[in-house]
């Protein structure tokens, strides 16, 4: 199994966090979104730990929430004691709505609106992360307007090239994202900040790219941000204070994939950094990480109930389901592999091939392809994709007018609602 809070019982049924999947599935209907917070907490704190002990307790990591935000996970973040990066005012919102404290709040983005700008100032966002000139013009003359002093980093560029899928690669110097070191454009702005009233320099951001395995890639990432800092020190005498190395460790979507130790990579960057503030005469940053599909990936599934087993003779198969691009649209637009079980049926052999497809009215309604599927397979049964934990809920639409599926999370053996099901009153609410 791909993660270790998988497991089957002695009715052949998927088990996730240690509940009946066929079960919830019968609790609460289908599509169902299923999350086990107990293994949230658990990476939140393989995080919290493994920065401290690399970087020193000044560092913190950053949820990024674009990879799963709703109002339970930011009360978990607030309770494991986790800073966030938030991306919109969306976002900002639901955070500041359960109490979350937002000086730990981080905000992205390479087109904040000025209206955007004044409403994270409002909510007391504790440090924008500036993305180009027009923001830090924009945020300087609202920051002065509030008669604050806005704290900021710079996003920057490195230059790497993370290996991952275009959509998610974002530290090369062509990027829509930050300012690039190479081009001499990162020196340029960072002078400009720095002779700008109302805002305070507080460091530097790179993000590389998302569903990274390759280690090497956080190394190099920080031996040229810490370059940079040396170099903005000697020309301008600025030292940095913060350095935020992004997010992107790499999740299994199936078995193949390589398992990240995360605890030991950050070990890693935490020897390379200390060297190489000594070796720059630096000193050792408050560093921050923004960690999203290596929190919650593996700690979500959904579960689906089958509806037709469509065997074209001598071409192909295909099991559909009831929900499928509308609630995870990542096959259709990365064609991202996933692991799917019939999780009623796990002690069968899954003899078949089939394409797993969704309800809507499109071709490309895919779920995952070439999928292991017992011959039984029939209407009624449940099917479960697996590590749908991030990046599902957080894209989902409701084309076709299919409503978003509910969620439900699990802890301590409990399971309980914190998404409730679209109704179709919902879908037509603000339609006059
Ligand atoms: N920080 C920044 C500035 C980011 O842009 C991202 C992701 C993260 C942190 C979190 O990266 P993670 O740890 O989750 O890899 N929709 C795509 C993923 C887009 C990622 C965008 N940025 C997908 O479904 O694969």
């Amino acid at each position: 199994m791909i993660c270790k809070n998988l497991s089957v019982n002695s009715d052949g049924h998927l088990c996730f966090a240690g509940a009946d999947t066929v079960r919830l599935a019968a609790k609460y209907g289908t599509p169902l979104y299923v999350m086990d917070e107990d293994r949230i907490r658990e990476r939140c704190r393989t995080y919290l730990g493994a920065m401290r002990e690399a970087f020193g307790e000044a560092a913190l990591p950053l949820y990024a929430g674009k990879a799963a935000a709703f109002r339970q996970i930011y009360r978990v973040m607030r309770e494991e004691g986790m800073g966030i990066d938030v991306v919109s005012p969306g976002e900002i919102y639901a955070a500041a709505s359960v109490g979350f404290p937002m000086e730990r709040a981080y905000f992205h983005g390479n087109n904040k609106t000025d209206a955007d700008i004044a409403y994270a100032i409002e909510q007391g966002v504790g440090r924008f992360v500036v993305d180009n000139r027009e923001e830090l013009d924009a945020l300087n003359r609202i920051a002065g307007e509030k008669r604050i002093r806005q704290k900021i980093l710079l996003r920057l560029t490195p230059g790497i090239d993370p290996h991952t899928y275009a959509a998610v690669a974002t530290g090369m110097v062509d990027s829509k994202f930050g300012v690039a070191i190479e081009t001499g454009q990162a020196a340029a702005l960072t002078a400009y900040a720095l002779a700008l009233p109302n805002l305070s320099l507080e460091g530097f951001h790179c993000h590389v790219g998302s569903q990274v395995f390759d280690s090497d890639v956080y190394l190099r990432a920080c031996a040229i941000m810490l370059e940079f800092a040396a170099a903005m020190k000697a020309e301008h005498g600025y030292v940095m204070r913060e350095l935020d190395l992004g997010g992107g460790y790499g999740v299994r979507y199936l078995d193949s994939d390589p398992e990240i130790d995360i605890a030991a990579n950050i070990r890693q960057v935490g020897e390379a950094l200390r060297a190489h503030c000594a070796a720059l005469g630096l000193p050792v940053p408050a560093v921050r990480m923004e960690p999203g599909r290596s929190i919650v990936a593996d700690a979500g599934l959904t579960l689906y109930t089958v509806g037709t087993f469509k065997q074209i003779l001598g071409y192909k198969n295909y099991v559909s389901v009831d929900g499928g691009m509308t609630d995870n649209p990542r096959f259709a637009l990365y064609r991202s592999p996933y692991t799917v079980y019939i999780a009623n049926r796990m002690n069968e052999k899954a003899a078949l091939r089939a394409s797993v497809v969704g309800r809507c009215c499109e071709s490309g309604d895919i779920l995952q392809e070439n999928v292991p599927v017992p011959d039984t397979v029939t209407r009624g049964d449940i099917a479960a994709v697996l590590t749908t934990g991030a990046y599902n809920y957080a894209m989902s639409s409701t084309y076709n007018r299919i409503p978003r599926p509910a969620m439900v999370m699990l802890r301590d053996g409990e399971d309980k609602l914190v998404v409730r099901r679209e109704s179709y009153e919902d879908l037509c609410r603000n339609e006059l």
